[in-house]
Parts: structure tokens; C-alpha cells; sequence
């Protein structure tokens, strides 16, 4: 089926601009016709070839699509748009963009950033930064939530997990502002605005490879305890990562584990707020409630919209035929509402179990590496805040990103009981 015959246009921008509950009734809709529409896309030129998609809708789809890399791969690419085959022989291929054996290599180095014991050991330095932010907070009184205090967390602790000094963030943020610029809906029009984008996101990752580059020359010179001395230097399997390997893999960790768990701490705010039933039952028993609260929020929010993967082969995906060089595109927001896998999808339910939800990517080898981390910092920044600012709530309505990637608030006004 093709999307004429649904008069949903996914790859049009004003879909993207329209408002959530409505983008999710159209989801619905796509999902009751039981099979996987196909939208064309428009060929820009330098940027990519508008092949267009089949669009996957329902959970069962999104998660065999995930299981199953050898049908379903990530390369060229699981972004959208595809980046230009040019730009990964210059800049290195991010490890979402691979498939095995290269991305299980990759995988295996850098996983350990992620293990417990490392997230354990950096637990101290996210409560101290939360702190922080709302020691800040209670200083400056109510404001912007995403400026004062989501936008401000997951980057410090990314930077601290990398070793990036504090004087050198605030140029490493501006950086990744201008790289996520140009991602999602945007960069589908063949105007200069976009061309504009391309050429400040270049650069942008130019900036920030040299950054990392003399880094992990440093610690590669002179190794310490941290984790880009870890990456830079040999396994116990005798496998490191190169320099432009490092690069690439802070571009992913600045742009996969940034403006998502941003999101979701403003989007938690916001659904506490809407939610005050909900709050309670949190605020009542934090520890035993925050894990299925955070897995709620990542359901009902889908902060990443979606990834993509080429068919390899003709392959039938429950039931529906798929030719080899197909493109597939997965919808996270449409798989975690989905009736038949959530009762009630719906309904923000912070007791929900089991919840199966694929907001961190559906089952596989590309399953997010930074899923623990997020949880982590969701935990610790709601416990600060609830802790120390009573009556804490969102006091206006929220302004959304314009992006077909990132389920993204860019401002939401804030407040608590006696500021
Ligand atoms: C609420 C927060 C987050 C959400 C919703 C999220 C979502 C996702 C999703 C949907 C994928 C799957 C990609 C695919 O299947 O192609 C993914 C992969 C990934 N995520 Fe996350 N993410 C979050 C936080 C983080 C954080 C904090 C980090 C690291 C600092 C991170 C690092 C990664 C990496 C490295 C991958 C690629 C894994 C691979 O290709 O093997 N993410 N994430």
C-alpha cells in the first residue's frame, strides 16, 4: 500500500509539525491496516537517493525487524536522512550504521564504558551534577525546565565520562547543537537552508574529532583511569579503538545519549505534571516505584522516533513480502502504543507491567549501549528535584522540536511550591 491511498505523508514535514496525539492517531490508523505502508521519499542531491521506506508500525514488525540484522541491516545507514556514502570514509561509520562482525568489534570496546562497574563508579559524579543543577535552580528561581536543568545533565556527564574539562563543554554543546541541526525532517528538503545545515554539521564534526583526536593521543601517550584511556589502549583481546574510531564513537554518544535523555526528563516532567494521580503513587514510594516509572516515561515519550534498515534479501516480515534493497523505517512511538502487545496503550500507567516497550530499540545487536546510563540519570536528576523542590510542575504548555527523530522539547516553562 502506498501512502496516498492513507493520506499520511510521513515524509512531509507538516506532519512532523503537527501535534503529538494527533501524529499518534495517524499511527493508529497506519496500524490497523495491517500491513507496512510504503512512502517515497525525495532525491536530494549529494545527500542521498530517495528510495523511499516501508513504514513498520506494529510492535511484532519493529521488534523481528530488530532481531533480525542479517535481513535487516544497518548499513549504509540507520539514520535518516542516509548520510552520503562520502561522509563515512571521511568522518569513520558510527557503529549504529554497522553490521557484524565490524559492529561486534566495535561493540565489544566500548561496551566497556557501560558496564556496571563503570556506571557504579561515575554514579557519585551524576549525583553531584544534579545537585548542582538544582542547587542552581533554587538560586535563579522557576524558568526554562529544558535550559536550567535538562538540557544541562546528560552533556556534563557524558563530558565527564570522556574527561572533557569543564571550560571546554560549553563549545562542545554549541558544537552539538549545530550537528543535530541537521537531523530528521529537515534535512529532506532540497533547499539552501538545508545545504546551510549540512555544511555547519560538517564542520561541527570536524570540531569535535579534533577535540577527541588530541585527547586520545594524550591518553594513548600517557594512559590514566579513564575511560578514553581505556578505548585508545589494547583489550585483554588486544583490540583498541583507532583515533577516527574514537571520533565517531563520541559523535554517537554526544548525539545518542544528549538530546534523548533530555527529552525524557523534560517529557517526565511535563507527563508528572498532566499526571498528578501518577506523581503521587511515585512520591509515595520512590525507590520502589522510579525503575517501571522511567520505563513508563521511555514508552509513552518514544524520545528517538525512529531508525531504518535495508533488506538484504527478499524476506517475508510476518507475513508481508519485502524485496531485497528495500528500505524499512522503525516507528518506536507507533510499536509502544500498540494495542496489542499494551492494554490501555494510551494511559500514562507508572505501574505498568510487564512493559515490553522498544523506546531503547527493539531487541538485537543494536539494542541502546547507553540504556542503564539513561536510567541512571533519569533516577538521580527526578530524585533531586522531587526531593528538594516540593510542588515541583511544569506552568505552561511545552514547545516541541520539529523533527522526524527526536521526540524533542525545546522549552518548558517550570515552577514549585514557594520559589
Ligand atoms: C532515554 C534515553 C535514550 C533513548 C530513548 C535511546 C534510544 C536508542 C535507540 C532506539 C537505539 C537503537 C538504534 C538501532 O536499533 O539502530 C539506541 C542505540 C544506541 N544508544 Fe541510545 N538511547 C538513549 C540514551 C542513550 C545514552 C545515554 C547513550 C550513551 C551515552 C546512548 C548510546 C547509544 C548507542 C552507542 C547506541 C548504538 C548501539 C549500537 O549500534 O550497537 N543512548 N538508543
Amino acid at each position: 500500500m502506498t501512502t496516498l491511498a492513507t493520506g499520511i505523508d510521513l515524509v512531509d514535514i507538516r506532519f512532523w509539525d503537527r501535534p503529538p496525539e494527533e501524529r499518534l492517531a495517524d499511527f493508529a490508523r497506519l496500524r490497523e491496516l495491517g500491513a507496512p505502508v510504503y512512502f517515497a521519499e525525495p532525491r536530494v542531491p549529494l545527500v542521498r537517493s530517495g528510495k523511499g521506506f516501508h513504514a513498520l508500525v506494529r510492535h511484532a514488525d519493529v521488534v523481528a525487524a530488530s532481531r533480525n540484522a542479517k535481513v535487516f541491516s544497518s548499513e549504509p545507514a540507520a539514520t535518516s536522512p542516509e548520510p552520503p556514502p562520502w561522509l563515512s570514509k571521511v568522518f569513520g561509520t558510527p557503529m549504529v550504521n554497522m553490521d557484524d562482525p565490524a559492529h561486534a568489534r566495535l561493540r565489544r570496546i566500548v561496551f566497556r564504558a557501560f558496564t556496571p562497574r563503570m556506571l557504579a563508579r561515575i554514579e557519585d559524579d551524576v549525583r553531584a551534577t544534579a545537585a548542582r543543577i538544582v542547587d542552581d535552580v533554587r538560586a535563579g528561581g522557576p524558568g526554562d525546565f529544558v535550559e536550567r536543568v535538562a538540557a544541562r545533565l546528560p552533556i556534563n556527564v557524558i563530558c565527564s565520562m570522556m574527561g572533557i574539562p569543564e571550560r571546554t563543554r560549553p563549545y562542545v554543546l554549541s558544537r552539538i547543537d549545530a550537528m543535530t541541526e541537521y537531523s530528521g525532517v529537515r534535512g529532506s528538503l532540497a533547499s539552501p537552508r538545508t545545504m546551510r545545515l549540512l555544511a555547519g554539521n560538517l564542520k561541527a564534526i570536524v570540531d569535535l574529532h579534533r577535540l577527541v583526536a588530541r585527547l586520545g593521543e594524550a591518553r594513548r601517550r600517557d594512559p590514566s583511569d579513564d575511560l578514553v584511556s581505556a578505548l585508545v589502549n589494547a583489550n585483554p583481546d588486544g583490540e583498541r579503538l583507532s583515533v577516527k574510531e574514537l571520533g565517531s564513537f563520541f559523535d554517537l554518544l554526544l548525539v545518542a545519549g544528549n538530546e534523548t535523555t533530555r527529552n525524557a526528563l523534560a517529557h517526565g516532567l511535563r507527563l508528572f505534571t498532566d499526571h498528578p494521580d501518577q506523581r503521587e503513587l511515585l512520591l509515595a514510594r520512590y525507590d520502589e516505584g522510579i525503575g517501571a516509572a522511567i520505563e513508563e516515561i521511555v514508552r509513552y515519550v518514544s524520545p528517538i522516533i525512529q531508525f531504518r534498515r535495508t533488506v538484504t534479501t527478499d524476506h517475508e516480515l510476518n507475513g508481508h513480502p519485502l524485496r531485497a534493497g528495500d528500505k524499512v523505517v522503525l516507528f518506536y512511538p507507533a510499536a509502544n502504543r500498540d494495542p496489542e502487545v499494551f492494554a490501555d496503550p494510551d494511559a500514562f500507567d507508572i505501574t505498568r507491567s510487564p512493559n515490553p516497550h522498544v523506546g531503547f530499540g527493539g531487541p538485537g545487536p543494536h539494542l541502546c549501549l547507553g540504556a542503564n546510563l539513561a536510567r541512571m540519570e533519569l533516577r538521580i536528576m527526578f530524585e533531586e528535584l522531587f526531593g528538594r523542590l516540593p510542588g515541583l510542575r511544569a506552568s505552561g504548555e511545552p514547545e516541541y522540536l520539529l523533527s522526524s527523530f527526536d521526540n524533542g522539547i525545546t522549552r518548558l516553562p517550570f515552577t514549585w511550591d514557594a520559589p
